[in-house]
């Protein structure tokens, strides 16, 4: 019997926008309550492309900033930083060692980031998904909210702990530990936001690594920013319609239905019960609202904690000292297992 333990990450590796916020950190902060969760900036990911080292100083605050920012509450969650916790990079070599490289390059993440040049990639940028594992299991994680891309990432973790579980089923056994060693990690994948979309281009990702989206709606924007890019979204002419089913093959009015669903913790058929009928002049200018009112307060309360680095650095180590705590022990275990 695992204990129910949530573990979850962003990189810090560019501006945090609307999908990060409502695919990811707003969902960690009801979890803390009901799991022992641990929230993760993980900035030995984000290196997996280059970034400039005053840069990743400044969004690895800028993380754990909108992570507290949203109501997560360090006293209850252990919210830390990869990097300061070296059993990630231990673990993630054993991973490495039972990962096979077939498995890697399969990953629709790496040959979209890897695109034609997949031979002149960081070696870090296919290993991704071994450390990510590693992240996970490390803490024997059994429940992990992210957002649907991540979802072929967690479907691997599972193939890395069956498999380690398996090829070193006789030293578990000799170790006198449970022969499932790790756990088999369940994705959190749930709700109107799992994959929201640029509000440029409803087929393509809100991502942080495409800097010519311009549409991307980043969470230190201010609210007329907020306003300005929901007015301008791509949308047929269409008026919205009445039932769920009228989104299908309406791919940016399908998207702004489920911002707006996951801004207000309603389904999509309850938003469309309020605005079936109606056109964009009556939905954007409330969904600008909605953003702004939601997302406000999430930026203010970001910008006055940049604004004040030591005290971040102070609950980041302290988060660290508490996961370090937990990781050592998986390590300790897993030296002995593997014949260290
Ligand atoms: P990005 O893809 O923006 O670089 P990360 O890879 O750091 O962000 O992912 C951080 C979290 O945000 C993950 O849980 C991921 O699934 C989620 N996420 C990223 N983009 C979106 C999106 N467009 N819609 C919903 N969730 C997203
Ligand atoms: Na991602």
């Amino acid at each position: 019997a695992f204990t129910q333990r949530v573990f979850s990450g962003i990189q810090p590796s560019g501006d945090l926008h609307l999908g990060n916020y409502l695919g990811a950190i707003r969902r960690f902060v009801p979890l803390q309550d009901q799991y022992d969760c641990l929230y993760c900036v993980v900035d030995m990911h984000a290196i997996t492309v280059w970034q400039e080292p005053n840069d990743l100083r400044r969004a690895t605050r800028e993380v754990a900033a909108a992570y507290i920012a949203a109501g997560v509450d360090p006293n209850k969650a252990i919210v830390f930083n990869q990097s300061q916790v070296i059993e990630h990079a231990e673990l993630a070599w054993v991973f490495n060692c039972i990962a096979r490289i077939g498995w890697m390059y399969r990953m629709t993440q790496f040959k979209d980031k890897a695109g034609k040049n997949s031979e002149n990639v960081s070696l870090g940028l296919l290993a991704y998904p071994s450390l990510m594992a590693a992240d996970i299991l490390l803490y024997k994680a059994t429940h992990v909210p992210v957002g649907d891309d991540q979802k072929q990432h967690l479907e691997l973790t599972r193939d890395i702990a069956q498999k380690f579980n398996n090829d070193y089923a006789a030293s578990i056994a000799e170790q006198g530990l449970d022969a499932e060693y790790f756990p088999i990690t369940e994705p959190m994948i749930a709700g109107p936001a799992t994959r929201i979309m640029s509000l440029r281009d409803g087929t393509k990702k809100m991502s942080k690594s495409d800097p010519s989206d311009q549409s991307r709606i980043s969470l230190l924007d201010d609210a007329d920013g907020i306003a300005k890019k929901i007015k301008r979204a791509t949308t047929d002419p269409e008026a919205l319609p009445s039932e769920v089913e009228g989104l299908k093959g309406r791919a940016e009015a399908d998207n702004l239905v489920g911002i707006y669903a996951a801004l207000s913790d309603k389904t999509k058929a309850e938003v469309l019960k309020e605005f079936g009928g109606q056109g964009w002049g009556v939905f954007k200018p409330a969904l600008a609202d909605l953003a702004v009112a939601t997302l406000g307060p999430v930026s203010s309360e970001m910008k006055r904690l940049v604004s004040d680095p030591a005290t971040i650095d102070g609950i980041l180590r302290d988060g660290a000292d508490r996961a370090r705590a937990l990781a050592e022990t998986t390590m300790a275990e897993v030296r002995k297992i593997v014949g260290f």
